[in-house]
């Protein structure tokens, strides 16, 4: 996790009503504070639409605090609390943006200092490109942009829903904001349990000449979850399971088991080893669709509330895909995600090859093979929540567990020839509970 920072943010959630902010921006935004990993002045700004006065605001997140069983003191808890405050707005309206950007002097000035200012986009996507072009109009953008990029954007995913997508709404970013303003977020870059793998494949060299083809058998990506739609019914019959967690989850935990070494702990060297990696992903033409990709969807899926009785949309897929390199020839991945089901557990398994001669007792059949397995959830507790590093990254300015344009392009590239293709796959239904075989 980055360093302490001293310098002293204000941190801006679109969204602050919404269910990623509830579950886990505000916790991790506690859980940061608490723990004296926020500086001493910092300020969350709610950016709602609702007419909300700063007191129904801090009610809201009190009540969170309560919801969530977070433990809190009372003391502890009016210093946090005092900090929020709230900006009633339109994200199109531009004088909303003034409201905005004037309280954020205000803040400043309050403070004698020019606060680090992030933005954290927890909105759906088809919002971004507005709340982009309005920061960039009232200037909020180059808020000390030019002495090292004081303003910051957090974009949650799925940035864009296909690669077209992705790739315009890249260049409306770029055109406001710098790169080094950008933090693309992928929380599952965060979980110590995904970092764990980089530090336990690169420490030594003691890995590195199993990690091939000749020695791995094929690798398996599961992202089980026992849970439906929690509410969020609406927004993932848009964009199914391949979205939500495959293009940018799944993918993720890919490129951290089959990157090349980076060398260099840092965000570029990392950032482009995991997008050449991304890269060389072999793109499964519609003739093979039948044959590497699978989808289903839960019976339960349909009586959720605001999805459509008739929606096709997948809440399970399975796919097998193939690393185009020397060293990863012939080794299928298989990618697997699915709600709904028996089991909650995220998981890789490196599976290495049989040898033709075993030891064991004569006449016994050995079926069994070797196998490391990352678990990267549940994690035993105990560690920081992802978004905690996310948060503490940004304002430490550090984006080695961002992702990079580069990469999320990458990603696209090879999911939305099977998105666009989808229709010609059969949905296999499943009811919940189903516990898919390994
Ligand atoms: C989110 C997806 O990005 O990741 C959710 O939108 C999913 O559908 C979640 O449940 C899983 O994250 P975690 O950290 O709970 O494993």
């Amino acid at each position: 996790m980055a360093k302490i920072n001293s310098t002293p943010v204000s941190i801006v959630i679109f969204g602050i009503t919404g269910d990623l902010a509830r579950r886990k921006l505000i916790p991790a935004l506690w859980k940061l504070f608490i723990r004296g990993n926020l500086p001493d002045d910092f300020s969350i700004i709610g950016f709602i639409r609702k007419k909300w006065s700063d007191n129904d605001l801090k009610k809201y997140v009190e009540d969170i605090l309560k919801q969530e069983n977070i433990k809190t003191d009372a003391k502890n808890k009016g210093r946090f609390i005092k900090s929020i405050s709230c900006v009633f707005g339109d994200y199109s309206e531009e004088k909303s943006y003034k409201k905005l950007s004037d309280k954020l002097l205000e803040i400043d000035k309050n403070i004698g200092k020019c606060c680090l200012k992030l933005f954290h986009l927890a909105v759906p996507p088809e919002i971004y490109e507005v709340i982009f072009e309005q920061v960039h109009k009232s200037g909020l953008s180059g808020m000390r942009a030019g002495e090292g990029g004081r303003t910051r954007m957090l974009v949650e995913k799925p940035f864009g829903n296909n690669r077209r997508e992705a790739e315009k709404l890249d260049q409306r970013l770029k055109a406001f904001f710098k790169e080094e303003q950008i933090f693309l977020v992928d929380h599952y870059m965060g979980k110590e349990s995904m970092q764990n793998i980089l530090k336990f494949r690169f420490s030594d060299s003691s890995l590195e000449h199993l990690w091939n083809s000749s020695f791995i058998e094929k690798i398996n990506i599961r992202l089980r979850e026992s849970l439906g739609m929690e509410g969020r019914g609406d927004f993932y019959d848009q964009i199914g399971a391949l979205r939500d967690v495959g293009q940018n989850h799944i993918l993720q935990m890919l490129a951290f088991i089959a990157m090349e070494d980076p060398v260099v702990f840092e965000a570029e060297a990392m950032r482009r080893s995991r997008a050449k990696v991304l890269s060389e992903l072999h793109i499964i033409a519609k003739k093979e669709l039948m044959k590497f990709v699978r989808r289903g969807q839960c019976e339960d899926f349909l009586k959720e509330p605001f999805v459509s009785p008739t929606s096709k949309t997948e809440t399970y897929f399975h796919l097998e895909a193939r690393v185009e390199n020397k060293r990863w020839k012939g080794v299928p991945f298989f990618l697997e995600s699915g709600k709904y089901l028996g089991i909650s557990s995220v998981e890789i398994e490196v599976v290495f090859r049989k040898k033709n001669l075993r030891l064991g007792p004569r006449g016994e059949k050995l079926v069994s093979k070797n196998a490391i397995l990352f678990r990267i959830q549940p994690n035993g507790g105990g560690t920081p929540d992802a978004y905690e590093r996310v948060i503490l990254d940004c304002i430490a300015g550090d984006q080695t567990f961002f992702a990079s344009a580069e990469e999320v392009l990458a990603s696209w590239e090879f999911i939305t020839p099977i998105i666009e293709n989808w229709k010609d796959i059969p949905l296999e239904k499943y009811a919940r509970g189903w516990i898919p075989k390994k």
